[in-house]
């Protein structure tokens, strides 16, 4: 791949956000085919050397009643390097969709040759692990794991966790295009390529989103809830620096991938509120405007690429209803940080409020939030699932 070094750098605190960088060339050849002058802004990295990274990383697939078509497609785009997690939060009942998951990712396997994991989100096992490690919030009223995308992802994170792997990445099911997702995992290991700490995020922005505008297909650069979060984490950025920015560009980029060392010390919050959460605890925990619960890691600090895919994103399309849920739960998180000015406060309450998301003199509800996962002990969770068919393929890979 070559890619366009980023321009742009913000400081805050011990963390570097690096403004939207471009991919020149998709796949630019060996270690051999290196330009001996390469120009200073464009880097090329060699096969060899992200598919050493794509060794060490875990794709993590939530998944709630897609179409299997489409997850065929996508995990037909995975690297094959790549170990694939997939989480599973489909009914059981009446029609037992998880074991039709569970049967193409199985029958995917055996064309492929590789191995894979797969756990439902209510499995058994992960419930009694969460409780014997006192995680017990991600559990609901009735004891069962909650529904929500995060919730998923904190498994899958915790998953590949124990099957020690140095890097996560996220990939929707719903997506059309297998060669977006092959670009995407490439891209995440071109941002830890680059990285020079070992506490990164590679956020995808898409150069666009087809969508069919009066019969003909029109390509959007933005999201309708992109939009709004991205204005909203910029000014909030914005007002620290004293100088506006715009440098944020993947507020709710659900396709990212970290280091596990960053996973395992980001606090989650539930379902589709976890990424601009993300962003937000990054900054509550290493942007120096508060003290750092891990100072450790201020000293090396923590890197956020923003890449920008060549591909179309293209994927099920949501209703309005789902947007603005979205967009809802993304200013909520924004409004409900400590280090959210009051300026913004009043302006994401009136938003709200105008969106008629919220009636007037009502206090913004916040999503349910999960403490990081350092506090879970790794040889009890694993001792627990040790006997579930994904701990068995875990116990394989660890051997
Ligand atoms: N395990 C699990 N559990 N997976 C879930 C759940 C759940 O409760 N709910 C949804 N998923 C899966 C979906 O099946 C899909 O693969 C992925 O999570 C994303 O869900 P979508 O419903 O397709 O989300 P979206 O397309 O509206 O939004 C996506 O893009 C946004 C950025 O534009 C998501 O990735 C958002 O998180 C992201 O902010
Ligand atoms: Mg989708």
């Amino acid at each position: 791949m070559k890619i366009e070094i980023p321009r742009e750098i913000e400081r805050f605190g011990a963390i570097r956000f690096h403004g939207l960088q471009k991919v020149f060339e998709l796949d630019s050849g060996l270690k051999a085919d290196s330009p001996k002058n390469q120009i200073g802004t464009v880097k090329q990295i060699p096969y060899e050397d992200y598919y050493e990274i794509q060794k060490k990383m875990a794709i993590v697939v939530p998944i709630r009643s897609e179409r299997l078509r489409l997850l065929e497609g996508v995990l037909c785009g995975i690297p094959h390097k790549c170990l694939i997690i997939m989480v599973s939060n489909s009914p059981r009942t009446p029609i037992d969709r998880f074991k039709m998951e569970e049967e193409a990712l199985n029958n995917f396997c055996t064309f492929v040759n590789k191995k894979a994991i797969i756990a439902h989100q209510k499995d058994p096992y992960l419930v009694k692990a969460f409780e014997k490690t006192k995680y017990a919030n991600i559990l609901n009223k009735s004891g069962e794991i909650r529904d929500g995308k995060a919730e998923g992802m904190i498994i899958g994170t915790i998953l590949a966790w124990l099957a020690g792997k140095k890097y996560i990445g996220f990939v929707d099911a719903d997506n059309y295009f297998p060669g977006a997702i092959e670009e995407y995992v490439r891209e995440y290991a071109a941002g830890f390529y680059l990285s020079t700490s070992p506490y990164s995020m590679v956020r995808i922005a898409w150069q666009s989103k087809p969508k069919i505008v009066e019969e003909k297909l029109f390509f959007h650069k933005w999201g309708r809830a992109s939009k709004n979060t991205n204005w909203l984490l910029n000014q909030m950025l914005s007002h620290y620096y004293g100088f506006e920015s715009e440098l944020i560009k993947t507020g709710n980029a659900g396709e990212h991938a970290m280091t596990i060392d960053l996973a395992m010390l980001l606090d989650y919050s539930s379902g589709y509120s976890v990424e601009p959460y993300h962003f937000i605890n990054l900054v509550e925990k290493f942007g120096g405007i508060k003290e750092s619960p891990f100072p450790k890691v201020m000293k090396p600090g923590i890197e956020v690429f923003q890449i920008e895919s060549r591909n179309p994103h293209l994927h099920e399309v949501g209703e309005t209803e789902h947007i603005d849920d979205m967009s809802f739960v993304a200013m909520q998180v924004i409004y409900h940080s400590p280090i959210c000015p009051d300026k913004l406060k009043k302006e994401i309450y009136n938003t709200m409020v105008k969106r008629k998301l919220l009636s007037k003199n009502v206090k913004p509800p916040q999503p349910v939030k999960f403490s990081s996962l350092t506090t879970i002990d790794e040889k009890l969770f694993f001792n627990v699932i040790e006997a579930s068919s994904y701990g068995k393929v875990i116990k394989e890979i660890r051997s």
